[in-house]
């Protein structure tokens, strides 16, 4: 029995002692190394880079080397790109839990930015989709750059004639999160009622849009001055939740997309119906540790029992799923709605303006100014 004692013990301070310096680990942060200047004579282009982990003052436009083009990739003269949530959180590589991805110490990648829309510059040798010059959109890792390279298997898709680059450069990442969200996960049909909880966001600006292209009876929720915006893009109903509590109401929901977590999840299931769905898309929760990841672990936790289903939900990016947003958009159905544009100069100003949580819509930065 002793033994025993002695070897749980023993465990236990392994565990602890192990916790304690993943912890240390995940929370350590290296000194921002000196930028490498690319080899004399490679072609270079302004490209935004992060060496280390850190605020947007870290941020800086460097001379990149030109990206190399595999055989079934395309090069992108990259004309707009917008900016996520993701990309604060890749800048300062929190909430650590994603340091076992984006590099200990400080970020694996330099390169920052997903979504992109730009012309097609050069073409790999086994491309068959695309031409010179066509009028590309898409999402790829190194999109805050004047070129970014998309092999054809990732999401990259024509732009349709009547919008423009930055419209389509909005749509890649928040655009697919809310169809996924919408059509896959809550698997939306006609005449239900959808709540988006963080409705003039990114991902709720299109996510209103979608559900109402899906046949749904949307409401979005939003603070004061965004009720028109909402409205606007669609919504049947605005709650401005600065004077009302939709989780007190009478509505009953059969879809919430919730990007926000600004209610528990009783409280959520309060407002849904028997069958009804919730899909925990995002989080305010800025913890160092894990973020907006406590929040889709608790929902998970409380969902386990009862008819409601609780579903979290990661986008993946997906070329045909792009092809849907791009139609949907070619339709008219959905539109970017735009909040600012930034000079590629002050492309981490566009970052810093999207960690306020305030913008409304996208936020885009002009690679050609
Ligand atoms: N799961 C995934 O695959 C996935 C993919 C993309 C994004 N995300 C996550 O989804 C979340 C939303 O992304 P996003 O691009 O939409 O972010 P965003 O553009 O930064 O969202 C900003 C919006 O949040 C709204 N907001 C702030 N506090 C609110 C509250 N208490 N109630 C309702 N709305 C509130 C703001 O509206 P007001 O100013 O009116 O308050 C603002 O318009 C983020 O957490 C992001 O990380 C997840």
């Amino acid at each position: 029995m002793r033994r025993w004692r002695k070897i749980v013990s023993g465990l236990a301070v392994v565990g602890v002692a192990s916790g304690v310096s993943m912890a240390a680990a995940l929370r350590y942060e290296s000194a921002c190394p000196p930028a490498a200047a690319p080899v004399t004579g490679t072609a270079t282009m302004k490209a935004l880079h992060q060496r280390c982990y850190g605020g947007p003052e870290l941020l800086a436009i460097r001379d990149a080397a030109m990206p190399e083009v595999a055989d079934d990739a395309v090069l992108v003269r990259v004309h707009a790109a917008a900016v996520n949530p993701l990309d604060w959180h890749f800048m300062r590589g929190k909430p650590y839990v994603m340091r076992f991805d984006s590099g200990f110490g400080a970020p694996k990648d330099v390169r920052v930015g997903v979504d992109f829309a730009g012309t097609v510059a050069a073409i790999g040798k086994s491309v068959t989709r695309f031409t010179l010059g066509e009028r590309v959109f898409g999402a790829a890792n190194g999109a805050l750059a004047e070129y970014v390279a998309v092999r054809e298997s990732q999401p990259i898709v024509t732009i349709p004639e009547s919008v423009s680059f930055a419209e389509a450069a909005a749509a890649p990442v928040a655009g697919m999160t809310a169809l996924q969200a919408l059509r896959d996960k809550a698997k939306v049909t006609r005449g239900q009622k959808v709540l988006v909880n963080g409705a003039s966001g990114g991902v709720g600006t299109y996510a209103v849009q979608i559900a109402r292209a899906l046949g749904a009876e949307v409401t979005g929720v939003c603070s004061t001055r965004n009720v028109e915006l909402v409205r606007s893009l669609g919504a049947d109903h605005v709650v401005d939740y600065t004077r009302e509590n939709f989780t007190e109401g009478n509505v009953r929901y059969d879809v919430i997309i919730d990007n926000v977590g600004t209610h528990t999840v009783s409280d959520y299931r309060r407002v849904m119906t028997p069958t009804g769905v919730l899909v925990v898309v995002g989080s305010l929760d800025d913890g160092a540790f894990l973020g907006p990841v406590k929040t889709m672990v608790k929902a998970k936790a409380a969902g386990l029992f009862g008819s409601q289903r609780i579903e979290l939900f990661l986008s993946t990016a997906s070329a045909e799923d792009l092809g849907v947003l791009r139609d949907l958009m070619q339709q008219g159905k959905v539109r970017s709605a735009i909040d600012r544009t930034y000079p590629l100069a002050e492309a981490a100003d566009a970052i810093a303006y999207l960690e306020t949580g305030r913008a409304r819509g996208k936020v885009i930065v002009d690679l050609t100014k």
